[in-house]
C-alpha cells in the first residue's frame, strides 16, 4: 500500500508540471520545484532548513549570489548556487521571493 501511495503521488507530480517544462530552456517553476525538497512547499520548511517562505526576491538572489561566490558559509546551497546563471537566480528570486 505504501508503495501504491508513493507511486500515485509521483504520478501526481509529474502531472502537475507544465508541459512546457519538458522542452527547452527550465522554467522558472521546474527550477524553483528543486527548492521544495530541503526548503518545503512553498518555501516553509518543517525541519532545520531555512524557510524561503517571507524572504523578497532580492533577498534571495542577493542570497543565492553570495552562495555561488562562497562569500557565505554553507554546506549544501554553495554547489547548488554554481549551477545557476545570472538570469536563472533572477528568475528563481521572482518566482519564490514574497510578493
Ligand atoms: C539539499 C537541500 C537544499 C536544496 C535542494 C536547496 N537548499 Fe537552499 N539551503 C539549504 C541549506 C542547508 C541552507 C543553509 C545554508 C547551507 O548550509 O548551505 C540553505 C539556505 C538557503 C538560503 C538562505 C536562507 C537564509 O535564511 O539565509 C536561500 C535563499 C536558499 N537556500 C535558496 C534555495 C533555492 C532558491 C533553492 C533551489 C534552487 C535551494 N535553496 C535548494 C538546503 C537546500
Amino acid at each position: 500500500m505504501k508503495a501504491k501511495g508513493g507511486l500515485l503521488l509521483a504520478a501526481l507530480g509529474v502531472l502537475a508540471l507544465p508541459l512546457s517544462a519538458v522542452a527547452d530552456a527550465p522554467s522558472p517553476t521546474v527550477l524553483a520545484n528543486t527548492c521544495f525538497s530541503c526548503h518545503g512547499t512553498d518555501g516553509k520548511s518543517a525541519g532545520a532548513m531555512p524557510s524561503l517562505a517571507g524572504k523578497s526576491a532580492s533577498e534571495i538572489a542577493q542570497r543565492l549570489r553570495e552562495f555561488r561566490a562562497d562569500e557565505r558559509e554553507n554546506t549544501v546551497m554553495g554547489r547548488i548556487a554554481k549551477g545557476f546563471s545570472d538570469a536563472e537566480i533572477e528568475a528563481l528570486a521572482a518566482q519564490l521571493g514574497s510578493k
